[in-house]
């Protein structure tokens, strides 16, 4: 059987964990997954979710199932958190997935039922699993333009002059907020646009939500979202819990679905419901009763909140630092985006020579199409990273 098969390509984001973990050198500098780390490097278990945790150890009755769409309260915290007043919930249901990734996986297999083989437009760059799982789901990818190379801004009228001429069996792919792997992000004028051209042509909005509130706020990046739901007739969310909460290996997210009444709603959310069943019976629910827990509990929520903000506060502080180190050293400001760029990573646009350079020479990780993880960098060591950057584009 086996031997029909070929080698697979390995994932290149994961596997530089692995290569990170195997250097030896103290000095070395990990910006590759995305994961957010404090100042002592630690990717901490946040207070709130421990707190929680504890709740959950001594009051949880019972491991029995919970049913195919998961935790229920956990369901209707994430709408009010993401959707705010921007719906009527008539029109909206949710699942509870593995992860921002089967949220994808769910939604773009719905896709797939609904539209056998529909195309998926995705920005240029995106995220490297967004194609494997369009792709698996049976699904055909296309780009639209995005990330300007000069200006490391968003080639904001090309991307919605294209947008303009998709149509109503098209399905666009939009990154909510914390744009991965550019950091550069919509204004919220520009996403009014992308809403209004979204009504016009009656292409299916699917936003991917994994970095809520690592932005500039919870609301402030909820805002695209928000208003591409209050004109589209459908619409698709695949929310994460793993970078917001901290809850990368319990595997929390969902898969949220909007249709044009409570009856397609329903007939839909079936559909979703029969996919799930059968890929794996139902979600794992540890990491949704914390999410719940934390969300339903104002006390806890609060603390959610701020330490969210430490976190999102911090990437910025670092994003500033690098910047002003760079711009110090080389007189120039050829860097200065990497302060305005918002969320956990900034595309440097260095070549790739000088991606594995640093690797090299300075045990400092990226992704090879320069993707940094802004929480990655030592606070006490911007000036030896901007000294390896500018050494290496020399
Ligand atoms: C990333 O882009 O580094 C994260 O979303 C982690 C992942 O699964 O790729």
């Amino acid at each position: 059987m086996f031997e029909t098969l070929t080698k697979a390509p390995g994932d290149k984001i994961l596997a530089l964990m692995g290569e990170y973990a195997a250097d030896s050198r103290s000095t070395k500098i990990d910006l590759g997954v995305g994961v957010y780390k404090d100042e002592k490097g630690v990717t901490p278990v946040m207070s709130s979710v421990r707190k929680a945790e504890e709740r959950i150890l001594s009051n949880e009755k019972t491991k029995t199932y919970l049913g195919i769409a998961g935790n229920k309260g956990f369901g209707a915290a994430v709408l009010d958190l993401v959707l705010g007043d921007s719906v009527d919930r008539a029109r909206v249901r949710i699942a509870q997935a593995p992860g921002g990734t089967g949220s994808l996986w769910v939604l773009m297999q719905l896709i797939n039922r609904a539209r056998p083989g529909a195309t998926i437009h995705v920005s240029n760059p995106t995220w490297a699993n967004h194609n494997p799982i369009a792709l698996n789901s049976g699904l055909k990818v296309a780009t639209y333009p995005y990330f300007d190379p000069a200006t490391r801004g968003v080639r904001f009228a090309e991307m919605l002059a294209k947008l303009d001429t998709l149509g109503a069996g098209d399905v666009v792919l939009l990154h909510g907020c914390c744009h991965n792997p550019t950091g550069a992000n919509l204004t919220n004028d520009q996403w009014d646009q992308v809403a209004a051209s979204l009504k016009r042509t009656g292409a299916l909005p699917f936003i991917d939500l994994a970095y809520l509130g690592f932005g500039d706020g919870i609301a402030a990046d909820a805002y695209g979202t928000r208003k591409v739901l209050a004109t589209a007739p459908e619409a698709l969310i695949a929310f994460s819990g793993s970078k917001n909460f901290g809850l990368y290996r319990e595997r929390v997210g969902a898969a949220i679905l909007v249709a044009r009444n409570a009856e397609e709603a329903e007939i839909t959310n079936s559909q979703l419901l029969n996919i799930i069943r059968g890929a794996y019976s139902q979600p794992p629910d540890h990491g949704a009763e914390i999410i719940r827990t934390i969300l339903e509990d104002a006390e806890l929520r609060a603390e959610w909140e701020s330490e969210l903000s430490g976190m999102r506060e911090r990437m910025i502080t670092l994003r500033q630092k690098l910047a002003a180190a760079i711009r110090e050293r080389s007189n120039s400001s050829d860097f200065d985006f990497v302060a305005d760029h918002r969320g956990m990573f900034s595309l440097l646009g260095l070549p790739v020579e000088a991606v594995d350079h640093l690797k090299a020479k300075n045990g400092v990780y990226m992704t090879s199409d320069s993707r940094i993880n802004v929480a990655g960098i030592p606070e006490d060591r911007v000036g030896d990273l901007a000294d390896a950057v500018l050494a290496a584009i020399r």
